[in-house]
């Protein structure tokens, strides 16, 4: 089984990338399912759909055509299913504090439900087996990131509070009420968490195996989207995941000569040379600008077909991180896969939040965590493949 995932910045097109995957996929012969994680979804409309749809009805799953399938996560239609006894708690209590009951009904939805209800379907697919190819269409970096950090925090939450929560409510909920107009919450909604922990059990395992994982990054050639490309990588690398393809799309193709383009042409150029040096440990995908919007089945098997002329997007195009981060007793480790290099002087430039690398003809940029922004690059050695960086 393989999970996709297509993030990026917002506008740059995943979701098209997404649903010309699926496309693409199913024509191959894989059962595949496109899941649209992003709340604003347009997934359908991409797929353009109406006419499309063999089993509407009341599936989650919408059948596109033998092989594929798609789906955009309701998060009202999940919580009746998963968090009935959590929403009903939250809900009480934002009721009780005088909320109105429509507006306590909409809040008692508090972030990170959406992701985890994702989470939950995706691992209950992987469980049953029940695609060959899941395509996650996420949503904008920022919130992607939140997304594949939930099993972590979750996890967390878990070992160290949930229990204590859970005995405190059982020991002192009597009491408290008594004084307390706020209620406590009852051992169902315990039960409840503990089972929707239960369902999620294995989904870190899942999206962090880079045989079963891998994310592709979408991006264009302009300045803010490629750092903000530089900086997701640094942090699905941070996040242990393993990214194995940046497709850079709506490059103008060649027969562009129209005069008002041409400082556009020079650079998007000169940004897709910086992408190509900033991401050259994974393959770098490209796609043109088509000339019109890519709406409906046909362009989006087009692209499909530009996008993955003679490869398998189902294939893993990298296996392992480039970068890993570890803590260490005084600081920081930046571990870097970097195969065939031989020992030559190392130059480390550190600027703010970005690491620049140079080692003979070679410079590579790396950005860098939050947390390591004040720090001092203090220290570099070449072993084997590996370029091992100390911050303290
Ligand atoms: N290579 C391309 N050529 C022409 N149009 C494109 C291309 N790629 C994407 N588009 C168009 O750009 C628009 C935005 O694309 P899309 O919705 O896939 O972006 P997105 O990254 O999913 O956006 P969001 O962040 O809002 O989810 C769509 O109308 C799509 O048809
Ligand atoms: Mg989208």
């Amino acid at each position: 089984m393989r999970v996709i995932l297509y993030t990026g910045k917002g506008g740059v097109g995943k979701t098209t990338i997404s649903a010309a995957t699926g496309l693409k996929l199913a024509s191959l012969g894989y059962k595949t399912i496109v899941i649209s994680l992003d709340v604003a979804h347009s997934l359908r409309d991409s797929y353009d759909s109406d006419e499309l749809l063999i089993a509407q009805n009341t599936e989650k799953q919408i059948q596109i055509n033998d092989n594929l399938w798609m789906q955009e996560i309701n998060v009202q239609e999940a919580i009746v299913e998963y968090w009935d006894e959590v929403y009903n708690y939250i809900r009480s209590i934002l009721n009780r504090s005088g909320l109105d009951s429509l507006v306590a009904e909409e809040i008692a939805i508090f972030p990170g439900m959406e992701e985890i209800c994702a989470l939950l379907y995706i691992n209950q697919y992987v469980r049953e087996n029940a695609y060959d190819v899941i395509i996650l269409d996420c949503a904008p970096t920022g919130e992607s990131l939140r997304f594949v950090s939930i099993p972590t925090t979750l996890e967390w939450y878990m070992n160290r509070i949930f229990k204590l929560e859970r005995n405190l409510a059982r020991i002192a909920g009597p009491v408290i009420e008594t004084v307390s107009s706020v209620p406590m919450p009852k051992d169902s909604y315990f039960k409840n968490i503990q089972s929707l922990f239960d369902r999620l059990e294995g989904i870190d395992k899942v999206l962090t195996d880079p045989k079963i994982t891998t994310v592709r990054l979408v991006t264009n050639p302009e300045k803010i989207v490629i750092k903000e490309t530089q900086r997701a990588f640094m942090y699905f690398c941070l996040y242990g995941m393993c990214i194995d393809a940046v497709i850079i799309n709506r490059i103008f193709p060649e027969g562009v000569d129209d005069r008002f383009f041409d400082f556009w042409k020079k650079t998007q150029q000169q940004y897709i040379e910086d992408a190509e040096n900033y991401f050259s440990d994974v393959p770098n995908l490209k796609v043109n600008l088509f000339d019109d919007q890519i709406v409906g089945v046909s362009g989006l098997q087009k692209l499909g077909d530009i996008l993955y002329p003679d490869i398998d997007p189902a294939d893993r195009f990298s296996q392992r991180n480039p970068y890993q981060f570890n803590k260490v007793d005084d600081g920081y480790q930046l571990i870097m896969q970097l195969p065939f290099l031989t020992k030559q002087e190392v130059n480390l430039n550190k600027q703010a939040d970005e690491l620049i690398i140079t080692i003979g003809g070679f410079k590579r940029h790396v950005a860098l965590p939050r947390s390591l922004s004040s720090t001092k690059a203090t220290g570099a050695k070449l072993t084997g493949q590996q370029l091992i960086i100390t911050f303290t």
